[in-house]
């Protein structure tokens, strides 16, 4: 089998080296650097490039265009595997521009730092397709995506880890076949329900520092509950990167529920606790990676900018000689380069941004702000 993977960014990139240790032959194509010569005999095409938010907080489809304008010139119909994550509806208008290739959607539900972990062993696999294509275009698409996934699952069976039995890990997911809208709108619902539950403990968590009451057995409590569960129910300082705040604001575009409001009023919050110099220690959106996409405590520093407050900031992932992706406020604010740069009789508020251990120092009697709630 022969796939060709379009973009080579943070997914395409772990994803192609997944489907190339899976028996599966790999041409790899990065549409920013122009379109090579691979990919013509695929059996079929994975397209992974960005959908980057609109102002209205929309993905906006352009680069997904460009690559099937592109496989319109061959003079096959292989069919389209769409990893990127589209708006409801993308998926109809796409095809009824670009008919040649039939397209299923196949997003992705990993997080940065194990795309490829997750790509290999997924809890469940969604495809979406269209429900009124004809029976043996639907059948050859779906039966090469299928093959696809058992090629991986298979694959991963075969690496099993210490600790991991082969029998457990060579059991396929389940797999959730709808059509395009059904599988774009639960793409949408999973990621905001990721993101609703996490603003939620957010909240309660507010409430009981704010009320002195204390939250950990709170949260002990109801990871118990089987209906709640105990994953994404540790409080923290809200979620960012490149999919769960992005997604809120794509469902928030297109229905009345304004599900950013919990994430925004603990930015506001935040801000009004602060003095009038500001040490914000850790800023990009999770430990361990240089992103700073949709980061909330980057909110909280361009809020407190704006405000005409000083901020200085130190990240051990920063790198003064590559900004790149960093937002500009950033810029801004003064960056520290090693925490024995720090002088905390400077500030009037230290804000923990990230939860590094390495933050776990003598605050004295500076006002701390700690949402993270691990050094308290
Ligand atoms: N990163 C994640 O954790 C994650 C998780 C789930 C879903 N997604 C979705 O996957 C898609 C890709 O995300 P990513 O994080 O890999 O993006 P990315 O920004 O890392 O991708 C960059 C790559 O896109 C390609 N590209 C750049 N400009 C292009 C252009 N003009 N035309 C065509 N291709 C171009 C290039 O190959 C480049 O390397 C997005 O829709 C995103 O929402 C990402």
């Amino acid at each position: 089998m022969k796939i060709s993977v379009f973009g080579q960014g943070k997914l395409g990139v772990p994803i192609a080296n997944v489907l190339q240790g899976s028996n599966i032959t790999v041409a790899r194509v990065d549409p920013a650097q122009g379109y090579n010569d691979m990919y013509g005999d695929s059996d079929a095409h994975a397209v992974i490039v960005p959908t980057p938010s609109g102002e209205d907080g929309k993905f906006v489809n352009t680069f997904v265009e460009s690559v099937l304008q592109q496989l319109s010139r061959l003079k096959n119909d292989s069919p389209v595997i769409l990893l990127s994550t589209v708006m409801p509806g993308s998926c109809r208008e796409l095809q009824s521009k670009y008919p040649q290739h039939p397209i299923f959607y196949s997003p992705q539900f990993v997080d940065l730092g194990h795309v490829e972990a997750k790509f290999r062993r997924p809890d469940f696999i969604l495809i979406g397709f269209d429900e009124k294509g004809s029976f043996v275009e639907q059948r050859k698409g779906l039966q090469c995506v299928n093959d696809m996934y058992k090629n991986i699952i298979s694959a991963s069976a075969y690496s099993a880890s210490p600790g991991h039995s082969t029998k457990a890990n060579s059991k396929y997911p389940p797999m959730f076949t709808m059509n395009w809208e059904s599988a774009e709108t639960a793409k949408l619902a999973l990621n905001n329900f990721l993101a609703m539950k996490l603003d939620f403990v957010n909240l309660i968590q507010g409430f009981c520092m704010a009320e002195n009451i204390d939250y950990k057995p709170v949260f002990e409590m109801l990871r118990a509950e089987p209906r709640i569960g105990n994953q994404f129910m540790s409080p923290g300082f809200g979620h960012g990167g490149p999919c769960l705040t992005r997604d809120q604001r794509a469902l928030n575009a297109i229905t009345d529920i304004n599900l950013l409001n919990s994430r925004d009023a603990l930015t506001d919050s935040v801000v009004s606790q602060c003095g009038d110099k500001v040490l914000v220690l850790g800023v990009t959106y999770k430990p361990d990676v240089r992103m700073v996409e949709d980061s909330h405590v980057c909110d909280v520093i361009e809020k407190l900018l704006e405000q005409g407050k000083p901020v200085d900031f130190y990240d051990p992932m920063y790198r003064p000689d590559n900004m790149d992706g960093w937002p500009e406020h950033l810029a801004q604010a003064t960056s520290l380069i090693r925490i024995p740069d720090m002088s905390l009789s400077d500030y009037d508020t230290v804000i923990i941004g990230v939860p590094y251990s390495d933050f776990n120092l003598d605050y004295a009697d500076k006002h701390l702000i700690n949402l993270w709630g691990t050094y308290g």
